[in-house]
């Protein structure tokens, strides 16, 4: 399949369009940015990464039940998938105290919770992607009752499933992680990327300390060095090399 006009061009990714109204091409660049784009730099090598890890990690969970938005990976930083209409919604699962959860609340990082959480934020940048619940969804008409209830339930799948995939396979605690869903003919299926770039990766075994380590984009967020060789750790892991 080949690229046709840029549609969209994102902080991490364009998007082209297709010769089938139906697909588009997602390609992954390198530019990494955090704090709604106040911090900006370049992880050299992370668009491949990320492009192939979300590739796989969507690959697995179809195999587990859930709808994803992956067709087909055209090479090392270009992917075919479906064109769907995204829901403004940032989807996080969290299990473990971290980030902004810990900030909001006063909870240390690394505080285990009896059992996940899932929280929304709105998917404007304007606004900084504020926090709000599913009624403020509604009211805003992000999303119907049903869509919402089917995001919550796959979200958590989502969750069941790459916890026990990564800690398994990888070594690694998922501590919270952020989703994206869209619309394609009239089904939710899961969008976006699944990386280190939307994830919080903690060697396992190191979340209930205070020096926990990151394999993921906190270490570019938090500048605790060692970005790239992350990035490279986990798809290394991934690959199960
Ligand atoms: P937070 O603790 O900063 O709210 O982040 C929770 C998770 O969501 C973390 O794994 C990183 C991810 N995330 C994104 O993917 N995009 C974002 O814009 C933000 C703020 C967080």
């Amino acid at each position: 399949m080949e690229k046709k006009e840029q549609l969209y061009e994102g902080k991490a990714k364009k998007v082209f369009a297709t010769e089938n109204p139906d697909y588009v091409i997602v390609s992954y660049k390198d530019d990494a940015t955090a704090f709604n784009g106040l911090k900006k730099g370049t992880i050299a090598g992370k668009g491949v990464i990320n492009n192939k890890m979300s590739n796989l990690l969507m690959q697995m969970l179809e195999k587990k039940g859930i709808k994803t938005h992956f067709v087909e990976e055209i090479d090392d930083r270009n992917t075919v998938v479906k064109k769907v209409e995204i829901v403004p919604l940032e989807v996080i699962i969290r299990n473990v105290a971290a980030g902004s959860f810990s900030k909001r609340y006063g909870v240390p990082e690394g505080t285990l919770f009896m059992s996940p959480t899932i929280e929304f934020s709105y998917k404007n940048d304007d606004l900084g992607d504020p926090l709000i619940n599913d009624y403020h969804a509604l009211a805003l008409k992000l999303a119907t009752v049903e869509e919402i209830e089917t995001i919550k339930k796959m979200a958590f799948t989502v969750n069941e499933e790459m916890k026990s995939f990564f800690k398994e396979h990888l070594n690694v605690d998922l501590i919270d992680f952020k989703l994206e869903f869209g619309r394609f003919k009239g089904e939710i299926v899961l969008a976006d990327e699944i990386s280190p770039d939307t994830c919080r990766f903690w060697e396992a075994g190191s979340w209930d300390t205070t020096k926990h380590v990151s394999l993921d984009k906190d270490r570019f967020r938090r500048d605790l060095g060692g970005v790239e060789d992350a990035y490279q750790e986990i798809f290394k892991r991934l690959k199960g090399e």
